[in-house]
């Protein structure tokens, strides 16, 4: 019999399956960001302003989704974000979006709060595994996540800057939860109700003794220290507030890749390419932070138009279809990232799941691709974009292909 994932056509069907499987007090947090909790919406609403044009008559019986980013070449024009404690959200997430990362060739970001540590995860996805990292208060710490990762053979670090303060969402101030490590009294009868409304989630925590533990912090933490007791530990390190001098020191350290995710302005995205970082990734946190930003695509072109021609683009924030990130690559965005939709995947039916967004999104952008004349994503630029988007005033690629300007010279 087909899974109920296999027979998702949309990235908001595996959502629904996903947030049927979960109870509310994890679905909801993973759906709202601060405040009010409109960020995310508000990012993927965004996209509804842009829209594409395409160049009629070009053969496009083939075409080309792979991308070649930080010297490696993946098979498809976008990546799996970091999630932290992604392991709450189904039991293994992590593990199962690094196999399904592995399969489909795409990069895996682990969280610096991830419930698996970097050392596992390097062993199943050793190629396409890359370390985000929230910088600790104590720099001991940050140190030796770096050496752990470099031990483990990462070679992309990805030092998120725009979570200085910790979040305040109203639905999760009224809940009073903070999983894994705080549950008040009076919210337990909710909570269980919850959790039999919800029995494939609870009996895969239940029968492994409780939400599992942050392993990426376990070694700061003393011997035997309990799931809580970890996750309180690694809430009193981050977040904390960094200056930029921080990035040179992770510069000074890290001998791979380095990119600084969270960047919203063009200056930040210029002075951290002059501190000697490979990249930035523009992003708003998914919109988790603050409420009042604008949506992440709309500071893509400005971003752009600045640092563009110095560095690859980066993008991630409210991608859920394959035509979100030809608007994203359109804008000058030279690789995306996905964070929720490939959760939502991953939720919904483990990594067969996380392997059905992929999919959905990978034959989105082929299908969408083929219908405006562009065989090649990597030809994908702001002639593809209808109206006066199109006009903003963006760098052409490093390396244009001479082809494509000639086509765009005649029509
Ligand atoms: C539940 C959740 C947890 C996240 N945890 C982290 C994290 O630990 N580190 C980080 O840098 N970004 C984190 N993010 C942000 C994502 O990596 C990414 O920037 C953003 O969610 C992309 O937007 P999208 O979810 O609309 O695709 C998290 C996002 C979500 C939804």
């Amino acid at each position: 019999m087909a899974s109920k994932v296999s027979k998702a056509i949309t990235i908001g069907d595996l959502r629904e399956l996903a947030r049927r499987r979960t109870p509310e007090f994890v679905f909801v947090p993973v759906e709202t960001g601060g405040d009010d909790g409109n960020g995310p919406a508000r990012n993927a609403d965004g996209f509804h302003k842009y829209h594409l044009s395409a160049h009629a008559l070009v053969d496009c019986s083939t075409v080309k989704l792979d991308a070649t980013v930080f010297g490696r070449t993946y098979s498809r024009p976008f990546g799996i974000s970091a999630v932290g404690f992604a392991g709450i959200m189904r039991r293994h997430a992590e593990q199962m979006l690094a196999e399904a990362a592995v399969e489909a060739n795409i990069p895996f970001m682990l969280s610096s709060s991830s419930c698996a540590s970097i050392e596992e995860i390097a062993r199943i996805a050793p190629k396409h595994v890359w370390q985000q990292l929230y910088a600790a208060r104590d720099s001991r710490i940050t140190d030796d996540m770096l050496r752990r990762a470099r031990d483990a053979g990462v070679e992309v670090l990805a030092f998120t800057v725009d979570a200085p303060a910790p979040m305040y969402n109203h639905w999760l101030v009224r809940a009073g939860l903070k999983l894994p490590a705080y549950v008040p009294p009076a919210k337990w009868p909710y909570v269980i109700w919850q959790a039999l409304r919800h029995p494939r989630w609870t009996w895969e925590h239940a029968s492994r003794g409780g939400l599992p533990r942050a392993d990426s912090w376990a070694p700061y933490a003393p011997a035997g220290a309990s799931a809580n007791d970890v996750a309180r530990l690694s809430w009193s390190q981050t977040p904390t507030f960094h200056e930029w001098p921080e990035v040179e020191r992770l510069r000074r350290l890290w001998p791979g890749k380095l990119l600084i995710k969270g960047i919203v302005r063009p200056d930040d995205a210029a002075r951290a390419l002059d501190l000697g970082a490979d990249a930035v990734i523009v992003s708003n946190h998914g919109g988790n932070k603050l409420d009042c930003m604008p949506a992440a695509i709309d500071i893509l072109p400005g971003i752009a138009a600045h640092v563009g021609h110095r560095a690859p683009l980066l993008f991630d924030g409210g991608i859920r279809r394959g035509s979100n990130i030809l608007v994203a690559h359109g804008l000058g965005a030279n690789f995306s990232m996905v964070a929720r939709a490939t959760l939502y995947g991953v939720m919904a039916g483990g990594t067969e799941g996380a392997l059905r967004a992929i999919e959905i999104l990978s034959s989105e952008i082929k299908r969408d691709l083929a219908m405006i004349g562009c065989p090649d994503i990597a030809r994908m630029d702001a002639t593809y974009i209808h109206g006066s988007a199109r006009h903003i005033d963006l760098p052409r690629r490093r390396e244009p292909a001479v082809e494509k300007i000639d086509k765009i010279a005649v029509s």
